[in-house]
């Protein structure tokens, strides 16, 4: 296969001991409802500056493999370095969104497909072009009484075998993300069950499609209680639930799983990392690929200030610190106690 060798390299540089990834590949709605809630206008120039801070966070490729780009931000430079160029000089792999986000499925009340294959072997080859290293597409599941559907799960698997397929050739490893959705009052079992299926069924496509699954990463869900269920399963069942299911669906090939953090809270979701590599050892590294577990504090310390560059990237390599120890379930509360003093 073409391409074999630097798939696996990167894959496995993705997944590096005691690193993870950071997702700021946020879309411009996306951000948007972000600084609403701090209160800032979004703008290209505010957008950078707050990203900014992040990627300048000194010390942060100690904890940090790899960032998600917005299509936007992998063409804006800083001080005159393409972004791209000033993360691989830090030794962290730039990648890229290129889904077009999830739309209505037809025929399907309720349930999303994910958009975005049209073209895109020459979006790659540009991405390629302009330094990026990986790829990300993200699919989306909705859980509630009769949903989802087969038809949905599978022509989400299907649409995402596609695009892994599609990066591979470019030299791309992609990040394959089935998100089976927390909303709703579903229990921690009903979650389990139906990423069961969705992973399942996901494996299935990206093998009929000749998928290289040692150039892959996938960036799953956790197996969690729905986020108004009544009854919220622990730190311990959330782990056990979680490899459960990983073990029985992803194959011991893969390199990493990434997790998304989907809605938790940033503690939570560091705790849960953690007392799931505290179980291992596990066939494939067990990291993160957070948006809002990593950035939800710098972005409220940022506040729109330039003044607070310094109280952001503080909190961001906060977060990234916590994280790089759950890599090896050496997280522990402790450690936010200790920062708060
Ligand atoms: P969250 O960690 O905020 O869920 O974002 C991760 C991501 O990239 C979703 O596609």
């Amino acid at each position: 296969m073409q391409h074999e060798t630097k798939l696996r390299e990167t894959a496995r540089a993705m997944v590096a001991e005691g690193k993870g990834i950071l997702a700021a590949d946020e879309s411009t709605p996306t951000i948007k409802k972000r600084f609403d809630s701090i209160g800032v206008e979004s703008t290209e120039a505010s957008r950078l500056a707050y990203r900014e801070n992040l990627f300048t966070a000194e010390g942060a490729e100690e904890f940090i493999s790899g960032v998600i780009l917005f299509d936007e931000t992998l063409r804006q430079s800083i001080d005159g370095t393409p972004v791209p160029e000033l993360l691989s000089s830090r030794g962290i792999l730039p990648g890229i969104k290129v889904d077009k986000g999830a739309k209505a499925l037809a025929g399907c009340p309720g349930e999303k497909v994910t958009e975005g294959l049209d073209g895109l072997r020459d979006r790659l080859a540009e991405y390629a072009d302009l330094g990026a290293r990986f790829t990300k597409w993200r699919a989306v599941i909705t859980i509630s009484e009769d949903i989802p559907s087969w038809a949905c799960i599978e022509a989400n698997a299907h649409a995402l075998a596609r695009y892994a397929a599609l990066s591979q050739e470019a030299g791309l490893v992609p990040i394959v993300e089935p998100e089976v959705l927390m909303d709703g009052p579903h229990t921690i079992d009903r979650c389990e069950e139906v990423s069961e299926k969705t992973f399942h069924a996901l494996f299935h496509q990206l093998h009929n499609q000749g998928v290289l699954l040692e150039g892959i990463n996938l960036k799953p869900n956790m197996v969690l209680s729905g986020t108004d269920c009544p009854e919220q399963a622990s730190v311990d069942e959330v782990a056990a639930a979680t490899v459960r299911c990983l073990e029985r669906t992803v194959p011991g090939a893969v390199p990493g799983v990434v997790f998304l953090s989907g809605g938790q809270s940033d503690e939570l979701a560091t705790a849960h990392l953690s007392a799931m590599n505290a179980m291992g050892p596990h066939p494939w590294e067990l990291s993160f690929s957070y948006g809002r577990a990593l950035q939800a504090p710098a972005l409220k310390a940022w506040a729109g200030r330039e003044e607070n560059r310094g109280a952001a990237q503080a909190a961001f390599l906060h977060r990234a610190r916590c994280n790089g120890a759950a890599r090896s379930g050496a997280y522990s509360s402790s450690m936010e106690e200790a920062a708060a003093v």
